[in-house]
């Protein structure tokens, strides 16, 4: 098989790369080691920054996400002197769009089956052949066949856990990476949520967050020791874990009911320079990770996602290898402002088990600034919302 840009992994990256590529006339091939229900079934963040937002609309996949999705034009943040507001339509006139990532991949699949965009499932053992050379290709097995993608360039949108990364040799590549003491508990349940906006909460017992996917179904999360076990958890202790950390007059309110969801996920930063090596180029998780606190993973996937796909545009369209030859560069330059906020983000509202007294004072500190001071919001706001592309 032949095709233009052939595109490792069907995740958000994946597809939506595949999307806005095939409506300018430029053919693409994904290989995708799972299943489609299994993609599906992966629960993640449900925060849109305007960048990711205009970008579903320009792939002609967000219908749904224009009636269902609920924009947010602010949050709040709870510390021990009580909640206070980060209002983005005020400090930086914009919103963000409350639509869970599950939603966008459902849209984007079905927008690809629209299209009668090529997406192969089920692709076992994908391998990267000559991306040095100009005629690089890409073999899988499906079924107990042997297949070869000819193409001219490759996407590596096949997350953390991807072979695209480890194809660049260890010589050329560098990684860099933090790594948090602690996880996220979260769930899924079917209740209404507990505030009309996200809830940030630094408590002394830890951090919590109460978010939500839509007027019925509500997301929490408490952030937990790396020893705990999701098993030792029963809704009953979240529930109660829960309201001990969120402020009393979003605790007391509170519903709860059973969980449709339950799970605990470790906090990482990590970037790999450069992200791109010859023809193949990494895109999202492939090439970096956030912590969830602030909700950039899909949105660093979707400026990934803006840049080559431009990039390859310009240079089908006119021959312009300009922005092939910058990906990396340009990317990165963003990445790393939204590495910077997710860690910093991270830091002020968790508790560090190593912290000491002054690390404290300085922690709570840091947030009576933003409570008190209107340029420490807007800076915040400015991140939230998301940096320009
Ligand atoms: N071959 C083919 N496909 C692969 C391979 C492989 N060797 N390894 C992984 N994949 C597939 C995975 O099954 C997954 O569907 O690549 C896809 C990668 O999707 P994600 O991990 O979702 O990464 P990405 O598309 O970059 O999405 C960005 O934003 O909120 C964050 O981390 C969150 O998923 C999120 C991300
Ligand atoms: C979520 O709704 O899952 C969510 C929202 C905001 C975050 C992280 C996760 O910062």
């Amino acid at each position: 098989m032949r095709t233009q840009v052939c595109i490792i992994g069907g995740g958000p990256s994946g597809l939506l790369l595949s999307q806005l590529l095939n409506l300018k006339g430029i053919e693409t091939v994904v290989l995708e080691r799972k299943s489609r229900d299994y993609v599906l079934g992966r629960i993640r963040a449900g925060v849109l920054e305007r960048g990711m937002v205009g970008l579903l609309r320009e792939a002609g996949c967000a219908e749904r996400m224009d009636i269902e999705g609920h924009p947010h034009e602010g949050c709040n943040l709870s510390t021990q002197h009580g909640m206070f507001r980060i209002d983005f339509k005020s400090l930086v006139n914009e919103e963000v769009m409350v639509y869970g990532q599950t939603e966008v991949t459902r849209d984007l699949y079905a927008a690809q089956d629209r299209i009668g965009a090529t997406v192969i499932h089920d692709a076992a053992d994908v391998a990267i052949h000559d991306p040095k050379s100009d005629a690089p290709y890409v073999t899988y097995r499906k079924d107990g066949v042997e297949h070869r993608v000819d193409c001219d360039y490759i996407a590596g949108c096949d997350g953390f856990h991807g072979v695209s990364r480890q194809t660049i040799p260890t010589g050329v590549r560098q990684e860099f990476e933090r790594v948090y003491p602690f996880g996220w508990l979260g769930i899924l349940s079917e209740t209404a949520p507990a505030a009309e906006e996200l809830v940030y909460a630094n408590h002394p017992r830890g951090f919590a967050l109460a978010s939500m996917r839509s007027a019925t179904l509500s997301r929490y999360y408490v952030q937990v020791p790396l020893s705990d076990k999701v098993e030792d958890w029963t809704d009953q202790m979240f529930w109660d874990e829960l309201r001990r950390r969120l402020p009393a007059e979003v605790a007391e309110p509170m519903q709860t009911g059973p969980s449709i969801e339950k799970s605990i996920a470790p906090l990482r930063s990590f970037v790999c320079e450069p992200m791109q090596f010859g023809r193949l180029f990494l895109v999202g998780d492939a090439a970096h990770i956030v912590p969830p606190t602030g909700a950039k993973g899909l949105n660093l996937a979707a400026s990934d996602v803006h840049y080559l796909s431009r990039a390859l545009i310009a240079f089908y369209g006119a021959g312009d290898r300009q922005g092939i030859e910058t990906y990396s560069a340009t990317a990165l330059k963003r990445i790393w402002g939204a590495m910077r906020f997710s860690w910093w983000m991270t830091s002020v509202l968790h508790r560090f088990p190593e912290a000491s007294e002054f690390d404290q004072k300085i922690q709570e500190s840091e947030l009576l600034q933003l409570e008190e001071v209107e340029s420490a919001r807007r800076t915040m706001a400015l991140n939230y919302v998301g940096l320009p592309y």
